[in-house]
């Protein structure tokens, strides 16, 4: 190989890499549980076209999470709490009245409602919705 080979190629290389993780801003959305201990919630999120599996039983302090490229995608999610549940629009870039979710969003379940957080693990967080 040519000396100059070499550096052409990693500079390619690193060139290629940097505008594909630049282009893929793909966004992860996790749903906590922070209910009293020890009770269950249920989680259910879709899209159009993915369901993620149904509805998963989320132990205390735990998460469901999942993670997702598109940006013209609306997930939606019903928390269920013992007799209690809610929906939620959990992504909707078209929608002003949603929190803008970017790279990592949670949502939280509380005993008084769902909270939004635009990190994980969450730091300060916003009432959105009641139960
Ligand atoms: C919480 O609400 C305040 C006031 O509306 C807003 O400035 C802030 O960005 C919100 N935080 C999150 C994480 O959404």
């Amino acid at each position: 190989m040519e000396s100059k080979t070499l550096p052409v190629l990693l500079t390619a290389f690193l060139v290629l890499a940097w505008s594909c993780s630049a282009a893929r801003k793909c966004t992860e959305i996790h749903v906590v549980n922070d209910l009293d201990l020890n009770d269950v919630l249920d989680v259910a999120c879709s899209s159009k076209d993915d369901d993620l599996g149904g509805k998963h039983a989320i132990g205390s302090a735990k998460d469901f999470r999942w993670r997702f490229c598109e940006k013209d995608v609306v997930y939606d999610c019903i928390l269920t709490w013992g007799p209690v549940s809610t929906l939620f629009h959990a992504f909707d870039a078209g929608d002003d009245a949603t929190p803008r979710c970017g790279r990592v969003c949670s949502w939280v379940a509380k005993p008084d409602g769902i909270y939004f957080s635009d990190t994980f693990p969450p730091k300060s967080l916003n009432l959105t919705h009641s139960w």
